[in-house]
Formats: C-alpha cells, structure tokens, sequence
C-alpha cells in the first residue's frame, strides 16, 4: 500500500480567519492560502485579535480541506512582540531601515516568550508524522522552542522579507542569538539568490559557520538552504482580469475619469514600499512631461498596516500632504492627477483595477518578493498588455526580466521609465509580457509550496541525535 503523505502543518504570525471574506492585504497570507488550497493540513497562529483573556488556547475551524488553530494575543503581547520586536525592531532592519530601527531588550525577551507560547500551545495538536512550516521574521526561534519541548519533526523555515547585508544585520544587539536558533530548522528558504548570498555571507564571516553547496554547518548542527521563490494563482488574475470589461463598474469608472490612461499601484501603506518617492516621482513626471497632464490617472489603493506603529502612523500623514500637494499643483475642475486610497479590496476587484491600468507601478525600497508586480502582469489583456515599472530592490525584479526596472531612489529615472511606460508599442509591450508571463507561469504559487515540502521531506538527516 503506498504510504500516506505526512501532514503539513504551517505556522505563520498572519492567518486569515475561515470564512473572512475581507480582502487579506500582505503577500503571506494570500500565497499560503493559495499553497494549502493544494495539500490541506493545520496552519496555525495569530487571528489577528488583541483579547482580554490572557493567553488562551487557541481555537479550532475547518475550512475547504485546511483546520485552522489561531489564538489572541494579549495587549502586552501584541505591543511588545507584534508591533515592538517583530515590527519597529526586525521589518525595518531587514529591510534596510537601520534609522527608524528601535532596539528594547525588553521587547525582545518578550518576542522570544511569544515564540515560546506559540510552540506551547501549538504542541499538543503536532503527530509525530507531521512536517512543519514555519513562515517569517515573527517566528525565527520558535524551532528552538519545538525543539525544547521534545518535537523532532522536520521543520522548515521561510523567510518572506529580503535577508540583509552583514553590515545591517549585525546591528541587532542579540544577532548571533536569533541566527544561530536558526540552525534548529532543516531546511530555510529565501525568496532570491541575493538573500540566500547575504545570509551565508553572514554565517561564514560573522558566525564563522562552514559553508558548504548542500548545507551550511555550526557546533554540529547541519541546515540546508535554498531559494524558493513565491509566486501566484496566476489563473485566477487571468480569470478575473477579464471579467473587468464585462462590468458596469467598469463604465462607470470609466466615465468618471474620462479617457485616461490609468497607472496602478497596490501596497500596505509600508515605508519600504517607497510611497512618498512614488509620488515625488509622478510630480516629477507631470512636470517634465507636461504633454500628459489630462492624459493620465494615478490610482494609489494603499490599505493602513500596522497602524499602532509610530512610523506607520507619520508615513500616512505624509503621503496625505504628498497627493494634496500633487492634486493642489495639477489638478483640474476634470481632471485628478492622483486618487489615493486607503481601503483594501479583494483580489478579483484588484484583478479588475489591473486589468484597465496602462501602468503597473511598483517601486519599494526594499521588497522579499512583491506579488502585485506579478498579479498586474497576469490580470492583462494578452492583446494589449499593459507595462510594468518595477523597481530593482523588489525580489521580484530577479525573475520579471520584461519589466522596465527602475531605482526608485531616483525620481528623473522613474518619470522617465513613466513615459516610456505609456509611450510603448505594442509589439513591444506583447514581447515583454510573454516573457513575464512565462516566468509567473512556470512557477504558479501550488508549485512554490510543493517545491518547498518536496524538499523539506528529501532531506535525510538524524535529528534523534540533534
Ligand atoms: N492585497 C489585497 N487587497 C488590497 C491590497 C493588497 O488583497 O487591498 C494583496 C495583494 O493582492 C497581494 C498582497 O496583498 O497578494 C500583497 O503582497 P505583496 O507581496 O505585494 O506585499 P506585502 O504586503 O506582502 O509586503
Ligand atoms: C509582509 C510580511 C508578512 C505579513 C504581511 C502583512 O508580507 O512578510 O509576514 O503577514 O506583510 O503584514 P501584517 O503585519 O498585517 O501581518
């Protein structure tokens, strides 16, 4: 009788809730719902709800083939683990961000403690024949805490965000700590190959690990790591996409902003998604390129994230002044330069917006992967696609070669890119779109996960004796 594959089990910070139909807004949760939708399993973690009970258990739903356990975090847990250590200490230094980096001896002990949590609660649900996946920088050690209570599972490790230069990393007081909890994984995934280089970079210099091409090893203890790149359903954009036409929203849209040439940009309002040089950039471009003012609309859908972040909050006030700025200086009585909205919308309604926009505009400052770049490439009409600007520092731009790449530090390039953008032929447009699409194509978001647990499962290792 053939065996019975193992049980996948995920554990990520961010879980959607069964059954909300709320449009999940983060690359994380959209690909590990797509992934799971393939294998089933248990995925565990946050339900993103801040409770009064201190530290319950977490509880248990069921839906389409996935059991999902989530549990609340406590106010002092969300502050100090959440929003403290996870995102004003680890988001901004992995992503370059060492100014607004705030170190707390505090919120890490505490981020350790949730990890630990997390693994407590988590344990007793786990078979020994599981294989467990654990997703992102909220998580790191919390192999090390499976490993405290005695599991001896596989455990794989996925980092969504990019991994920094040594340079960077090394200014996290317990650096070493957090690293070196990692070699209790057996396998660790990136999204590029320039992550995967800054992080053995790190183990081979800073930590002095032996640096082999099956795996890397430190005081005994062997991981394996690769590059798994996420991608997307990209039928499903194709699909919805192609409904837009059909629409009455569409008309009515289309009424509203006159015949306009559309460019589209879809981002957690996030300081590494590179909003306010966006927006300095289309300024630029208004100016330079004063044939297009009336010929363009700028749409910005821009969802709050992470609101109780300080920094979160200024980077809403400033882009708020930014798109007053631009509209005050351009618009017309007909006419509104840029429409910035901060309101999430579903995938199928953002498929829609793609469909109709001449422009993809994807310019972070720093990005693990950016799946809006791939979704607004797969929602086109393959007859008259549109053309995708993208910035250099996205994962993205390693696998998306017919995107016009861009250093969004620069705003004389990015107005530049903007007109070649809308100027483009359409032979021209078609042949960088095939070659995107065959990327997207030939790496869908089902063979991202497979990719990952095939290799998790392969890998022969005696952890009995870890
Ligand atoms: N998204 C959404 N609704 C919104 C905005 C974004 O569903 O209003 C989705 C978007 O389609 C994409 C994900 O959120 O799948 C964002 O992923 P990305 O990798 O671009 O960035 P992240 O937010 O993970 O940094
Ligand atoms: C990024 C991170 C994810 C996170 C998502 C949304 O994609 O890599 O781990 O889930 O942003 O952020 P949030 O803080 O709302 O979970």
């Amino acid at each position: 009788m053939p065996s019975r594959p193992p049980r996948l089990v995920v554990i990520s910070n961010r879980v959607p809730n069964p059954g909300d139909k709320k449009a999940q807004a983060g690359g994380l949760a959209a690909a590990l719902l797509d992934a799971l939708g393939d294998s089933g399993g248990l995925w565990f973690g946050w339900n993103g709800k801040v409770g009064n009970v201190y530290r319950p258990d977490p509880t248990i739903g069921e839906q389409a083939g996935i059991t999902f356990a989530t549990m609340e975090l406590s106010r002092r847990d969300y502050n100090e683990y959440y929003n403290g250590f996870a995102n004003r200490t680890l988001w901004p230094l992995l992503h370059y961000r060492l100014d607004i980096a705030y170190f707390d001896r505090q919120q890490y002990s505490r981020y350790i403690e949730v990890n630990r949590l997390f693994a407590e609660k988590l344990s007793p649900l786990l078979r020994t024949t599981d294989i467990i996946w654990v997703h992102d920088y909220h998580l790191i050690p919390i192999a090390a805490e499976l490993r405290a209570l005695g599991h001896k599972q596989k455990i794989g490790f996925f980092l969504h965000t990019p991994f920094p230069a040594t340079e960077i990393m090394t200014a996290l007081p317990n650096h070493d700590q957090l690293v070196r909890s990692m070699f209790d994984y057996d396998l660790i995934g990136f999204q590029t190959e320039k992550h995967k280089r800054a992080f053995l970079d790190y183990l081979r210099y800073e930590l002095g690990a032996e640096v082999t091409a099956k795996h890397v090893e430190l005081d005994g203890r062997r991981v394996r790591i690769g590059v798994f790149p996420v991608g997307i359903d990209a039928d499903q954009f194709k699909r919805n996409g192609a409904d837009a036409e059909s629409l009455v929203w569409h008309r009515n849209l289309r009424r509203q902003h006159g015949d306009t040439d559309w460019l589209i940009g879809v981002d957690r309002l996030d300081y590494s998604k590179g909003l306010i040089e966006r927006f300095r950039s289309y300024e630029r471009f208004l100016a330079k390129y004063s044939e297009f003012q009336r010929k363009v609309t700028f749409f910005q859908i821009a969802p709050p994230s992470r609101a109780e972040v300080p920094e979160y909050r200024e980077i809403r006030h400033e882009l708020e002044a930014e798109a007053g700025h631009i509209n005050g200086r351009f618009a017309d009585l007909d006419w509104v330069p840029i429409n910035y909205i901060n309101k999430s919308y579903s995938r199928a309604q953002l498929a829609r917006f793609y469909h109709e926009s001449r422009v993809g505009f994807v310019t972070p400052l720093r990005d693990g992967m950016n799946l809006v770049a791939m979704e607004y490439v797969a929602a086109q009409n393959p007859q008259d696609p549109g053309a995708l600007i993208l910035s250099r520092f996205a994962g993205a731009a390693e696998y998306l070669d017919g995107a016009l790449v861009v250093n969004p530090f620069g705003p004389d390039g990015v107005s530049d890119a903007i007109a070649m953008a809308l100027d483009m032929p359409l032979e021209e447009r078609r042949e960088r779109y095939d070659s995107m699409m065959a990327a997207i194509e030939g790496n869908d978001v089902r063979k991202w996960g497979r990719t990952f647990i095939q290799a998790l499962i392969k890998i022969r290792r005696d952890r009995a004796a870890k």
